[in-house]
């Protein structure tokens, strides 16, 4: 209803009558007067006229209902909301364990138990961060699995570059990759992505793409070694003054609404077979390739220039000794 009522909103970029309202959602005059007073108590600004209808001014920073109007395809057409979760992941896996369709996003406002890459936590405090799971079920082999994560970090780097355009920032924030899937914009992590699955033997039975991106909050409030190393959209865009002092909040409902536009695309591709093609634009994006990294995974620890990734996704890393050794999973640390 709520999303009807937005939805006519948007076609009259102007006023809409109570009566018109009314006949169109098949509800009295008075239940449309309680559906704009639930609406402003969910921070919409609606001006309300006698004479001409009602008027919406404002949208809240994110709402549910503006996030289905801008989704174009399947995934993100059934939105789970809520306030506070231990992870959207966790959340999303039980979900999916028990059938929910292909395209499920689960989103929340703060998570108590975020999890991260490596079995790390994620800081997940409220006010205005990006924490969502999106549930896919794509008909590929278990051993094609990193596709899924390349293809989450193309999606996730484009949206924020694309979604935070402006005539301030023509090109919007210019977001990285760092293998193999740390969203990165100025040498910062401003986003991760935790992609989980449970396949068999022949076939990846569901995925669940956990993203996690710091969009307002304030870093002031992140663990000193977190804050170290992290950046925020809120505070790049102060930075380079595409907004300014007391800025409004930034818009977690475009974001993820790109985010979800975005997988849509690449998602289609990877099915299609177009591995190659998606790992040109990981190329493309990729902050890594071409570096001396140093790089930790497991209990090993390796140096030397990034060479390319294979078209498994696997790093490669041209070691002083002029040997090319092949990496599946680790982190990356940037050396010059
Ligand atoms: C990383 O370590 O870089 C990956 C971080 C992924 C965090 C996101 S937030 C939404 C989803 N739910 C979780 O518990 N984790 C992911």
């Amino acid at each position: 209803m709520f999303e009807g009522i937005i939805r006519m909103f948007k076609e009259k970029d102007g006023f809409v009558s109570g009566e018109e309202m009314s006949r169109r959602l098949g509800i009295t005059r008075a239940a449309i007067w309680k559906k704009m007073k639930a609406l402003r108590e969910k921070g919409y600004v609606i001006e309300g006229s006698t004479a001409k209808g009602y008027r919406l001014i404002k949208t809240p920073e994110f709402s549910v209902e503006e996030l289905k109007i801008l989704v174009k395809g399947d995934l993100g057409k059934e939105i789970i909301f809520r306030e506070s979760l231990d992870s959207t992941n966790t959340l999303a896996m039980e979900l999916a364990e028990k059938g929910i369709p292909h395209g499920t996003v689960v989103i929340a406002n703060r998570q108590l138990k975020g999890r991260g890459r490596l079995g790390r936590t994620w800081f997940s405090p409220p006010k205005g961060n990006i924490y969502m799971s999106v549930i896919v079920r794509p008909e590929i082999e278990p051993k094609d699995a990193t596709m899924l994560t390349i293809m989450s970090a193309v999606s996730c780097a484009r949206a924020v570059r694309n979604s935070t355009r402006n005539e301030s920032f023509p090109t919007g924030l210019e977001v990285n990759i760092k293998w193999p899937n740390d969203l990165m914009v100025s040498e910062r992590k401003l986003g991760g992505i935790l992609t989980e699955m449970k396949s068999d033997q022949d076939r990846i039975v569901f995925a669940v793409i956990g993203i996690g991106i710091n969009v307002n909050a304030s870093l002031d409030a992140f663990p000193s070694d977190v804050r170290a190393v992290a950046a925020s959209v809120i505070e790049e865009l102060r930075k380079g003054k595409g907004i300014k002092g007391d800025s409004p909040e930034i818009s977690r409902t475009l974001i993820i609404a790109a985010i979800l536009n975005e997988l849509e695309r690449w998602f289609k591709v990877l099915i299609k077979g177009g591995r190659i093609q998606l790992i040109n634009e990981w190329k493309k994006l990729s902050s890594t390739l071409g570096r001396k990294v140093k790089v930790v995974s497991g209990k090993d620890t390796f140096s030397g220039i990034a060479e390319d990734i294979d078209d498994e996704g696997m790093l490669m890393l041209r070691l002083p000794s002029g040997g090319l050794k092949k990496i599946s999973a680790g982190d990356v640390i940037m050396l010059r």
